[in-house]
C-alpha cells in the first residue's frame, strides 16, 4: 500500500501520526522522508514536528533498511548469555555486520536493549517475534522462516 494511502487512513484517528508511522514502518520496514513530508501536511503540523516524532522512537527508522529487522539485545544478561556469539553466527550467515542491510533488502541487523526476556538470554527479535535461548546452532533455522 502506498503510504499516501497509508497515512490518509489514520488522518482522523486521535494520535493518528504515531499510528501511521507504525503501519507505513511495517509496509517498508522504515519511514521513507517523502512519508513524514506528506504526514506533516496532512496532520498539519510543522514537518520539524513530524520529523521529531519519526526520530523520537528508538522503534521508527528514517534510514532505509532491510524489511526483516533483526534486532539482538546487548543488555548484560544477553552479553553474558552469549550474545556475542550470536551477533557472530548472524554476521557470518548474511554477509553484513551489525547495524546493515542485506543487499537484496531482505534483513536488517540491529542492536536494542532488553526485551524484557531475560528468563531466556539470549534473545533475538525478527520483526516483532522474539526468539530464545538462541544460539549460533539456532540461527539458519531461525533465518530460513523469513528466506
Ligand atoms: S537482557 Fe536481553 S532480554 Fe533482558
Amino acid at each position: 500500500m502506498a503510504y499516501q494511502e497509508i497515512i490518509a487512513k489514520f488522518a482522523d484517528v486521535p494520535g493518528g501520526m504515531i499510528e501511521a508511522f507504525h503501519a507505513i514502518q511495517d509496509e517498508y520496514a522504515y519511514l521513507p522522508e517523502e512519508a513524514i513530508i506528506e504526514a506533516a501536511k496532512v496532520f498539519s503540523v510543522p514537518t520539524a514536528e513530524a520529523y521529531g516524532v519519526a526520530t523520537f522512537y528508538s522503534y521508527f527508522s528514517v534510514k532505509a533498511r532491510g524489511k526483516n529487522v533483526i534486532r539482538i539485545c546487548e543488555s548484560a544478561p544477553c552479553h553474558i548469555a552469549g550474545a556475542a556469539e550470536v551477533v557472530a553466527a548472524l554476521e557470518r550467515e548474511l554477509g553484513i555486520s551489525m547495524g546493515n542491510s542485506t543487499a537484496d533488502g531482505r534483513f536488517a541487523l540491529e542492536f536494542t536493549e532488553c526485551v524484557g526476556q531475560c528468563q531466556a538470554t539470549p534473545v533475538i527479535t525478527i520483526n516483532c517475534k522474539p526468539y530464545f535461548d538462541v544460539t549460533p546452532a539456532k540461527v539458519t533455522d531461525i533465518l530460513a522462516e523469513y528466506k
